[in-house]
């Protein structure tokens, strides 16, 4: 059986950044180097512990992560903490424990806001437009940490969502659900991030925009932008992810590449429906 998929995934190195520095343990002076243990990933929420104010911890002990060049995705039952774990590495959670590095730095005490400022670019579930503002106005709201001439990334928005650039004058609210969802992802590029993170960026659109859009995001991630999404489905955003993470009740249940989550008799029975 040929696979339908094999052009598909985030397979082109030739995009992938620099590798970061190795931040493992300092050589010892006159010692030897510590094994490497492999490199920090360019964002990771590493063991995170945590829950919305002073509730019970939704959170326990989860990571989630990307590296440069891919395409990580995160899947799990409604009410798995997908979200919240989205949250928690964008800023939005006081966690208790645990950290978030962005490219080897810690990042855990910073503001959303501040989180942008360093290259973070997050696309939430709900609420993620302004539907009373037109599309242009949308994009223009992305940039507004923006103090430089941003017209050439607003060109290059128009040129990936073409749709957006006829309908640029039209409040978003107008907008079918899948060009809302172009809406949203092309406001969180505004800002140039060094990495995007999408929760549930198909939701609700039909199984052919649900593919171009997935698409359109594997051409974001060959410009250079490493990717962590939340899907709900699951077999479709598995087939394209390079890194895969399962959560149920706030924890890491399974993770390996796309593929091999793809093939787990476990996983595809409890998650991908047999
Ligand atoms: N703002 C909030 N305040 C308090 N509890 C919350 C809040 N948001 C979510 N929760 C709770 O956190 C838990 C995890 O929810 P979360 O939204 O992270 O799940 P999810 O995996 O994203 O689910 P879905 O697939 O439905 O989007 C749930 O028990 C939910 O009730
Ligand atoms: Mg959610």
């Amino acid at each position: 059986m040929t696979d339908p998929y094999s052009d598909r995934g985030n397979k082109d190195r030739s995009i992938t950044r620099e590798a970061p520095a190795h931040l493992g343990d300092p050589v010892p002076p006159g010692g030897t180097a510590s094994p490497v243990e492999g490199t920090t990933p360019f964002l990771i929420g590493r063991a995170m512990t945590g829950g919305y104010g002073s509730g019970a911890d939704i959170l326990h002990d989860c990571t989630i992560a990307v590296e440069p060049g891919e395409i990580a995705v995160i899947v799990g039952p409604n009410g798995a903490g997908k979200s919240t774990a989205m949250k928690a590495v964008f800023g939005m959670l006081n966690l208790r424990q645990g950290e978030v590095l962005l490219d080897g730095e810690d990042i855990t005490g910073l503001s959303p806001q501040a989180r942008v400022l360093k290259g973070m670019g997050f696309v939430p579930q709900t609420a993620n437009i302004f539907t009373s503002l037109t599309v242009e106005e949308n994009l223009e709201m992305g940039a507004f940490v923006r103090r430089d001439d941003f017209s050439g990334t607003m060109e290059q928005v128009y040129s990936l969502f073409p749709i957006l650039r006829e309908k640029r004058l039209q409040p978003a609210g107008e907008l079918s659900g899948g060009q809302r969802q172009q809406v949203a992802v092309g406001r969180a590029l505004m800002t140039e991030p060094k990495v995007l993170m999408l929760d549930e960026p198909t939701a609700g659109v039909s199984p052919i925009v649900m593919d171009e859009l997935f698409d359109r995001i594997i051409e974001v991630s060959r410009t250079g932008i490493p990717i962590l999404m939340v899907e709900q489905n699951a077999r479709q955003a598995l087939e394209i992810a390079d890194k895969g993470y399962v959560l149920v009740q706030g924890s890491n249940a399974y993770t390996g590449t796309g593929r091999e989550l793809l093939a787990d008799p476990e996983v595809r029975k409890s998650f991908l429906g047999g």
